[in-house]
């Protein structure tokens, strides 16, 4: 471990030496650095950054509170630890409301070092604290990553086919120009399909791209309304093999919300995907029932405006006792190689991210309905 710098703000040279004494005499090795005033010591903080602060109480043209407010501005997260005299008991008690460490007395000095140890102590075990939030992060964020994937592969799949239709009209058009019979109007009218056609395959590619980077992601106003038809679009392969029906119902007054597209559609796509399996389990052929229903609509709780997505499904239903469970990372019913368990789990850290709210209700072999909740815009 490098050797702790620690800054010293003492106008009296007897009291920094008693003070730095017993530092010594408890073992305590540090670089000292040393303020008189003022001006020193906001250098010092600055450019010096030290792991610990020593401050007298009372300092000609400077006190130890200003020094206190001055080091929380600069270096919040650094130990301050007042070394006062007796008159400035109270006072320095006070301070410790105001975020010192500690505070010694100067004629009890023996309390020095088991203060500092407390300090160092406490501040170790911060760092401890962040530095596991902050892998925890990092697991979470992976498990985003790679879930998002998953769901990149399939929205490639849904598009390429759809690209499909476009680049067949291309090719016909480019057929019918280059057998060279057509004059010059049907020329101008068939290329301008041309550029319609490649217009709506840059669209779908841009689409595409715009979800793979979006890794951090930009908070938007986004339309409900369009992240709803994207959803459609990307899952109709699959509900079109299901023998799966979908219907939409949206307020055509409703507000955007502020969110990153792509996240909030990859839950979107999540929830979809989850209720065409659970129809699939309880219909494996065709059944009117067979059925998604998406709304939409805006709420107003407590003075606040928010968008409800529901997106109800008429399939198997989720027990009692499963229910419990579906939001944690890796639970699965569908076996190994069908479902990793990642879908809730993923999609309800990246709603409550955005503030909101996933919920649902389920009645077995009856119906699931899953609530996304966002504040409007
Ligand atoms: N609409 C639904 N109807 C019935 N059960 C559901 C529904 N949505 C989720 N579940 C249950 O919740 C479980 C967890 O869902 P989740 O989306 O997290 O994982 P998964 O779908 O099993 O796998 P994947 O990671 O591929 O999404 C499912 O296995 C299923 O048992
Ligand atoms: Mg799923």
């Amino acid at each position: 471990m490098r050797a702790l710098k620690f800054l010293f703000l003492e106008d009296s040279p007897t009291d920094l030496e008693l003070i730095q004494r017993e530092l010594k005499k408890g073992g305590v090795e540090y670089i000292p650095l040393h303020a008189q005033d003022k001006e020193e010591y906001v250098k010092a903080i600055v450019e010096e950054k030290p792991d610990f602060i020593f401050s007298d109480f009372s300092l000609p043209n400077f006190d130890g509170l200003s020094a206190l407010s001055l080091a929380k501005e600069k270096c919040p997260t650094t130990p301050f630890i007042f070394v006062s005299g007796t008159y400035g008991e109270d006072a320095a008690i006070q301070t410790l409301t105001r975020g010192a460490t500690d505070y010694v007395l100067k004629d009890r000095l023996v309390k020095l070092v088991p203060a500092l140890k407390r300090a160092i102590k406490e501040m170790e075990e911060h760092n401890a604290l962040r530095r596991a939030e902050a892998e925890k992060y990092e697991i979470e964020e992976q498990l985003r990553q790679s879930q998002k994937v998953e769901a990149m592969g399939f929205l490639a799949g849904a598009m390429a086919h759809e690209i499909n239709n476009p680049i067949m009209a291309i090719i016909d058009y480019a057929q019918m120009i280059s057998k060279g019979d057509l004059d010059a109007s049907k020329i101008q009218k068939i290329s301008s399909k041309i550029k319609q056609e490649g217009e709506r395959i840059s669209e779908m590619v841009k689409d595409l791209l715009r979800f793979a980077r979006q890794e951090k992601g930009v908070y938007e106003p986004v339309s409900v309304f369009n992240l709803i038809k994207k959803t459609r679009a990307i899952t109709e392969q699959r509900l079109k093999m299901s023998l799966i029906q979908m219907d939409l119902s949206i307020d055509p007054a409703l507000p955007f919300v502020l969110c990153k597209e792509g996240q909030i559609l990859q839950v979107l796509l999540n929830l979809t995907n989850n209720a065409i399996d659970a129809l699939n389990q309880r219909y494996p052929a065709f059944n009117e029932d067979k059925r998604i229903s998406i709304s939409a609509k805006r709420e107003e709780i407590a003075g606040k405006g928010w968008v409800r997505i529901a997106i109800e499904d008429f399939g198997s239903g989720i027990p009692p006792e499963v229910g419990k469970s579906i939001f944690n990372t890796f639970f699965t019913t569908k076996g190994a190689e069908k479902g990793t368990g990642l879908g809730l789990s993923v999609s309800l850290g990246i709603v409550k991210e955005h503030g909101g709210f996933l919920s649902f209700e389920s009645a077995l072999n009856e119906y699931t309905r899953f609530f996304l909740d966002l504040p409007a815009v």
